[in-house]
């Protein structure tokens, strides 16, 4: 198996660190476009093969695709993180013409890749990716639900003093501080309901603490988070290379599914060798079925600014 991580930055850089150490591959690429910030990062991470025992072959390439060549798997994590006070939405200007060039890059060495993106805006991203390659749906995953749910069950482990690896929780609709759904009327505590456990005011501040999971860190670090965004792009390498078929909330292209269509929008999907294999309906209540035709409305609004760029 061979990845490529594209964009060093700290969640590039993160991301292929998990690869690395889960042994998810032989080869693994990490490309940036700033002259040897790929291949330093590689070197130190590499240096860390011996200490933490895996055979991972690190590469790092300053935009030489040509090193990517037969990529099973490629992350695309490249433009601009947001600083305090952004919104995800408002880098859309600097990171389409960013996410555009590296996916159809990518494409030219390694046509049978499946691409995960997790630059931002992340569910316009995916979408864009898919449009401009027409690659296979299935082979086109955004990364936004599988970190918003860790961080969902982070805020729920935290109110339940529980250990998260107990609960599990889903959060679907699109990749925003306004429009992610974490579903807290599914969530369970080993099998059992949430509700069980907390109040539903509790409950509705676990939802609102995980909407604004990324901000909050953005204010505190001064730049985006990295840690769980890369570990959650290195847990959807791993269901794919690994064809592990697990249920991921993942941003995808929907024909009908959910009730929309011509979008990619966060919904529970099966992750396997293939890409996304299977999208599974959760038959949401009225409120749900609600609250993710308005985050798909505003999904459109930013994929509708594409074609003023
Ligand atoms: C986050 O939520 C980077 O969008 C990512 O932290």
């Amino acid at each position: 198996m061979k990845v490529t991580v594209v964009g060093a930055g700290a969640v590039g850089a993160t991301c292929a660190d998990n690869i690395a150490r889960a042994a998810l591959c032989e080869e693994l690429v990490l490309l940036d476009i700033k002259e040897g910030l790929a291949e330093g990062k590689a070197m130190d991470m590499m240096q860390t093969a011996a200490l933490l025992n895996f055979e991972t072959k690190i590469i790092g390439s300053t935009n030489d695709y040509a090193k990517t060549k037969g990529s099973d798997v490629v992350v695309i994590t490249s433009g601009i993180p947001r600083k305090p006070g952004m919104t995800r939405e408002e880098l859309i200007g600097i990171n389409a013409g960013i996410v555009k060039g590296v996916a159809n890059n990518i494409l030219q060495h390694s046509p049978d890749a499946v691409i995960v993106i997790i630059s931002n805006p992340m569910d316009t991203m995916t979408y864009l990716a898919l449009k401009s390659t027409g690659l296979p749906k299935n082979r086109i995953i955004g990364m936004g639900g599988t970190l918003d749910s860790s961080r969902f069950r982070y805020f729920l482990s935290q109110a339940l003093q529980v250990s998260p690896n107990d609960l599990q929780g889903f959060v679907i609709g699109g990749h925003g501080d306004t429009t992610m759904i974490p579903l807290t009327r599914l969530a369970t505590y080993q099998g059992t309901p949430v509700s069980a456990y907390a109040t539903a005011e509790t409950l509705s501040k676990v939802a609102a603490d995980t909407m604004v999971g990324g901000a909050t860190l953005t204010k505190l670090l001064g730049t985006s988070a990295w840690y769980a965004p890369g570990a959650s792009g290195a847990d959807l390498v791993k269901a794919i290379v690994r064809d592990e078929k697990r249920l991921m909330p993942c941003s995808v292209y929907l024909e009908g599914e959910y009730g929309q269509k011509d979008i990619c929008i966060g919904v529970p999907v099966t992750v396997g060798r293939n890409g996304w294999e299977k999208i599974i309906d959760f038959n949401l209540n009225d409120d749900e079925r609600a609250l993710f035709s308005k985050s798909a409305d505003a999904v459109r609004n930013m994929n509708n600014v594409l074609s003023t760029l």
